[in-house]
């Protein structure tokens, strides 16, 4: 029901955003994403779950068939729980910040064990868990037991620090605009007031050029009044990591490609990867040579023109690719093992690896 009042849109007494605005313009705009229930219907918290924990960093759109796969292969928490966390990884291949992965299944395994297959339902219940946060306990606490809590996620920050004109910059401001954050919440309907944020985030008030003829908050908005909504944020200037260089080893014997396992702790843990040198900043080309795996028919690495980019949170990383083939038979060094090149897509392969690879197996 939209009430009289939302669509007349008579300015608040004191200014601020009205909740009632932004739940009749989500009734009528919510984008239809596969973990929302049709309208109306409570979410499931293993599927508000799971999507959470996919979108920590990753966008909508990539998490949709992935979101759909995992589902169709574990319908509900306690499959999951009972899944390995090879399959878990195998599944998530491709996401990238792989703790989430091992989150995840953790999680599952003591939502099973601990809860008996039941999601707590307070957030401190939830923050409990493997994987769950702050952001996360809030969101699904509000978006599946309609706690009266708000997460803020990257879009919620951004309409909010508009709305009120947030002069303290990112990351500072975090604690100012959680509170102001807050202040969109209704009665009830927390759940569905998050996402229409999000919502209102990713289609109205995006970064670059917010479409503000188009906003139901946009008579309460200080930024726009100002006429300056797009230069918030306010943010303190970004300190990334040094670039770190390495060397990747792509060695095949006939359709087989030689790979090892990444230690279960740190940067993709777990992972699989081709044999490589450490990465780290001022890396020599010859020091990263001198780590190649050592095999018994290999007396001259090719090295591959060009170089393999790849960035992650927090260093770029810039990778040299040498190759090899060896004969038949030939053993793989202790802790490394033959696959075939055709079932690679099966392996726990991040980005990373996949595109050096890539070029390795290049012409
Ligand atoms: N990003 C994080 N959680 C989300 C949700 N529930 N809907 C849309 N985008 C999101």
């Amino acid at each position: 029901m939209h009430s009289i009042v939302a669509t007349q849109k008579p300015a608040a007494a004191d200014g601020a955003p009205r909740p009632a605005l932004l739940l009749d313009w989500y009734d009528r705009h919510r984008r239809s994403l596969p973990w929302r229930p049709p309208a109306g219907e409570r979410a499931d918290p293993y599927r508000v779950w799971l999507s959470e924990i996919m979108l920590q960093q990753t966008g909508v759109k990539t998490v949709g068939p992935y979101f759909l796969k995992f589902l169709a292969r574990w319908p509900d928490v306690t499959a999951l729980g009972r899944a390995s966390q090879d399959d878990v990884l195998r599944m998530w291949a491709g996401l990238g910040y792989y703790s989430r992965a091992r989150n995840l299944h953790a999680c599952a395994v003591a939502v099973l064990r601990d809860h008996g297959g039941v999601f707590p339902d307070t957030e401190e219940g939830l923050r409990q868990l493997p994987g769950i946060g702050p952001y996360t306990a809030a969101a699904i606490g509000a978006i599946a037991f309609d706690l009266r809590t708000m997460p803020v996620d990257g879009n919620i920050e951004r309409v909010t620090s508009r709305l009120y004109a947030v002069e303290e910059p990112l990351p500072q401001a975090k604690p100012r605009i959680q509170e102001l954050a807050a202040t969109l919440l209704g009665e009830s309907r927390a759940g569905d007031s998050a996402q229409a944020l999000m919502d209102l985030g990713s289609s109205i008030c995006t970064p670059k050029k917010p479409a503000c003829a188009l906003c139901p908050l946009n008579e309460d908005c200080a930024a726009r009044a100002r006429g300056d909504q797009e230069t918030f944020p306010r943010k303190a200037p970004k300190k990334t990591g040094a670039l770190r260089r390495g060397a990747a080893f792509i060695v095949t014997r006939g359709d087989e490609l030689l790979v090892r396992t990444r230690p279960e702790k740190g940067l993709l843990g777990g992972m699989t990867e081709v044999p490589g040198s450490d990465w780290v900043s001022r890396q020599e080309d010859k020091a990263a040579l001198s780590q190649a795996p050592v095999l018994k028919n290999v007396t001259r690495w090719h090295r591959k023109a060009g170089v393999v980019t790849h960035v992650f949170t927090h260093f770029p990383l810039e990778l040299v690719v040498y190759t090899a083939s060896v004969p038949a038979r030939t053993r793989a060094p202790e802790g490394m093992r033959w696959v075939p090149v055709a079932t690679l897509a099966d392996e726990a392969l991040p980005n990373v690896m996949r595109k050096a690879i890539a070029h390795g197996l290049g012409e």
